[in-house]
């Protein structure tokens, strides 16, 4: 029995879905703690596949309390839609499979005509306009709407009205209009009705689960590298990534985690824009990105392609004190002759372990890769001893084992060496 964290080493679709998805199997909870709609987790269950944007990827298992956290910035228009839509699968029969904390704050249309405005000018970072950063910024502010005040119409209208006055100047300012108060007052408060049955306290609710020695999965969103504090600022998302995000994020003490484990694809992507000094910008990029489907699952925008970034990875596992991480799409990466692993970096004359997060730093910086043979294309239930060696090498370059490695979308493909919810 055991509570368990699993973050996104890289810059977000690392697979953390199918991971998750797996390992979904001997828990009773699964909780995100951050971000929003940003998110997209794809989850391949007998050749079907299902997309979660706010839902954890717990949803497709019998029995798993879904919840939704705190730290989260929640857009109930998309939350209700993605309600219906597993509802309608047969998910989410019973009112206890889904937790939306009342303490996580709404994404309403003033987010999302901010973020769509800001990323309409020059300067924009490329995020997924859905409202993520000024949702956080109406938090911080203090002005902010949260998930509670949507059970409560008479407290709903006046936040609503306070938000608006608040970003309506600035909202002009971008050359948009605010939404009206009476409109988005009427949408929302109906909105709020189907999400009545699921508002509650999330907090408690998980703390209950972890004194009962339940099995707790926290599933971030993002990657680490994405983080707004550890990550390279400002090309980040607006919440803590990292495993302490979840602690924050939930109200749960760091002592009650058993165990962080981290999950990396074979190779590095990242959506918007950023440094990424392994990137490929050539042919093997665009293969990297045809095979593995690397096109964003919110906004289908192509993903950048680049070989996976070990210095960046042990930044991350140092971030986050992962133990343990899954390596993911193996199978994309079959049928090249070689593969690289970017290893450490040059920097004035040092070489450094690490990725330089400082933006300036990253620029001069000169990656130093390694390169290793590639592997054929994988079947069946194990893999070319080519492709357990790049294994085997991160393995030893981060420093950590590799308990899983999977290489294809599917439940059945992957090897799980060690059962992150057993006490050893
Ligand atoms: P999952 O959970 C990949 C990136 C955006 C952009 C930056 C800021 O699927 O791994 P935001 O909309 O958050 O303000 O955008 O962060 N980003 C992601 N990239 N996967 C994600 O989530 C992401 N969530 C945000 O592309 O560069
Ligand atoms: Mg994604």
């Amino acid at each position: 029995m055991a509570v368990v964290i699993v973050v996104g080493v890289q810059w977000g679709d690392e697979g953390k879905g199918k991971i998750v998805d797996l390992l979904t199997e001997k828990a009773r909870l699964v909780v995100r703690w951050a971000g929003g709609a940003n998110a997209g987790h794809t989850l391949v269950v007998d050749g079907k596949k299902y997309v979660t944007r706010l839902i954890p990827s717990g949803v497709l298992r019998e029995g798993v309390t879904c919840v939704l956290g705190e730290g989260m910035v929640i857009d109930p228009a998309v939350l209700v839609d993605e309600i219906r839509t597993f509802k309608a699968q047969g998910f989410i029969a019973a009112g206890r499979d889904l937790v939306v904390a009342e303490r996580a704050h709404l994404t309403l249309p003033h987010h999302l005509e901010i973020d769509r405005l800001r990323e309409e000018r020059p300067g924009g970072i490329g995020t997924t306009k859905k409202g993520i950063g000024p949702s956080y910024e109406s938090k911080a502010a203090r002005v902010g709407v949260r998930v509670g005040d949507l059970l409560r119409p008479d407290r709903f209208r006046a936040r609503v009205e306070a938000l608006t006055t608040a970003l309506a100047p600035y909202i002009r300012e971008l050359g948009g209009s605010a939404p009206s108060v009476a409109e988005v007052t009427k949408k929302y408060l109906a909105l709020g009705e189907e999400l009545r049955p699921f508002v509650g306290d999330a907090s408690r609710i998980v703390h209950d689960a972890v004194v009962r020695r339940d099995n707790v999965l926290f599933e971030g969103a993002q990657g680490v590298m994405l983080d707004i504090d550890h990550g390279t600022y400002p090309f980040v998302t607006s919440s803590s990534t990292t495993a302490g995000g979840a602690c924050a994020g939930l109200g749960i003490g760091p002592t009650k985690i058993d165990r962080v484990l981290g999950v990396a694809k074979g190779y590095a992507t990242r959506v918007g824009a950023g440094p990424f000094p392994t990137e490929l910008n050539e042919e093997v990029g665009e293969l990297l990105r045809k095979r593995g489907n690397e096109f964003g699952s919110v906004t289908g925008r192509p993903r950048r392609c680049g070989w996976m970034d070990v210095a960046a990875v042990r930044l991350a596992i140092r971030l986050s004190g992962i133990e343990a991480i899954a390596l993911t799409k193996l199978d994309v990466m079959a049928g090249l002759d070689r593969v690289r692993l970017c290893v450490g970096y040059r920097l004035g004359g040092k070489t450094l372990d690490e990725m330089p997060v400082d933006l300036d730093d990253l620029a001069a910086a000169e990656p130093i890769f390694e390169e290793l043979p590639g592997w054929p294309e994988l079947a069946g239930s194990s893999i070319p001893p080519a492709a357990a060696g790049f294994v085997e090498r991160v393995s030893a370059l981060t420093g950590i084992p590799v308990w899983a490695t999977s290489w294809g979308a599917g439940r059945l493909q992957t090897i799980v060496t060690q059962d992150p919810f057993s006490a050893s």
